[in-house]
């Protein structure tokens, strides 16, 4: 019997992280969907056609990155491809101004938590010679004001990503930084607090941003490589974005 491959996906409640749930899925990847709203990853797993293991939980929480990793391995018994998908942008706003005392967890999300699920994926992944990807930001790049702690920790990401693949690439494991930019996701939403979903409609950021569906191709070109190609960065902008 021909082993069927596995991904393991934080964020897979919403936006990217979802999207690339639904996209490994529909190319035969069976699915560990990472989120805390468990309503939606009872959808997810009712949507995707092969089989989803839900794992809620919250990733700003010590120990819940290694944890998720470890279940997924039990009910999989290995790992082809993590992706590390969580994130948000609270905190936003001028130094001084902005709500500062966010930005432990928020940091604790956008950074230690994906630090942390690659550390435990590391073995896994070795094993499988598998793909790990973590979604940064074009701010961990190209810092915009009012973002300074996002963009510290997609910096620091950055960072993260480009020194382990030194190291394990050598065990025969690929990790891929992959920046959006302005996507169509709920991202903002979770900023303002409303709830209200970012609208598709170029009249809010004077352009077409990206959906949540273009990144999730690209994490599935980044897959598809031969496996002696690491693609190490890529940048997606929507075509307009300035
Ligand atoms: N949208 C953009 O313009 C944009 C641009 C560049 C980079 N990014 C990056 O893309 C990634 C995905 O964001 P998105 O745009 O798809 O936003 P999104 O639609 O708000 O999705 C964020 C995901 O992160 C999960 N999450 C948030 N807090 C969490 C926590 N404490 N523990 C576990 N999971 C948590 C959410 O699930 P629950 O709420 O269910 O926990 C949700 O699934 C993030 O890393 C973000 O920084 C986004």
């Amino acid at each position: 019997m021909t082993k069927r491959r596995t991904a393991l996906i934080t964020g897979a409640t919403s936006g990217i992280g979802r999207a690339t749930a639904v996209h490994l899925a529909g190319r035969g990847y069976d699915i560990a969907a990472v989120g805390r709203r468990s309503d939606r990853l009872a959808a997810l797993r009712g949507e995707l056609p092969t089989a989803c293991l839900p794992l809620p939980g919250d990733l700003s929480e010590a120990g819940v990155a290694e944890q998720v990793v470890c279940e997924a391995l039990e009910a999989f018994g290995g790992l082809d491809v993590v992706v590390a998908a969580a994130g948000h942008g609270r905190g936003y706003g001028p130094v001084g101004e902005a709500d500062h005392r966010v930005w432990p967890a928020a940091v604790a999300l956008n950074l230690t938590a994906a630090m942390q699920l690659t550390a435990a994926a590391a073995e896994p992944l070795r094993g499988s010679g598998g793909t790990l990807v973590l979604i940064g930001s074009v701010f961990g790049v190209d810092p915009a004001p009012d973002y300074a702690a996002y963009a510290a920790a997609k910096h620091g990401l950055r960072g993260f990503a480009r020194s382990v693949r030194r190291e394990k690439g050598m065990d025969g494991v690929r990790i891929c930084l992959i920046n959006p930019g302005t996507t169509n996701t709920e991202f903002a939403s979770v900023i303002r607090g409303d709830g209200e979903p970012m609208v598709h409609d170029p009249s809010v950021w004077g352009f077409e941003p990206l959906l949540p569906e273009d990144v999730a191709a690209a994490v599935g070109w980044v897959v598809d490589q031969p496996a002696h190609v690491n693609v190490e960065e890529l940048t997606l902008r929507a075509t307009r974005d300035r």
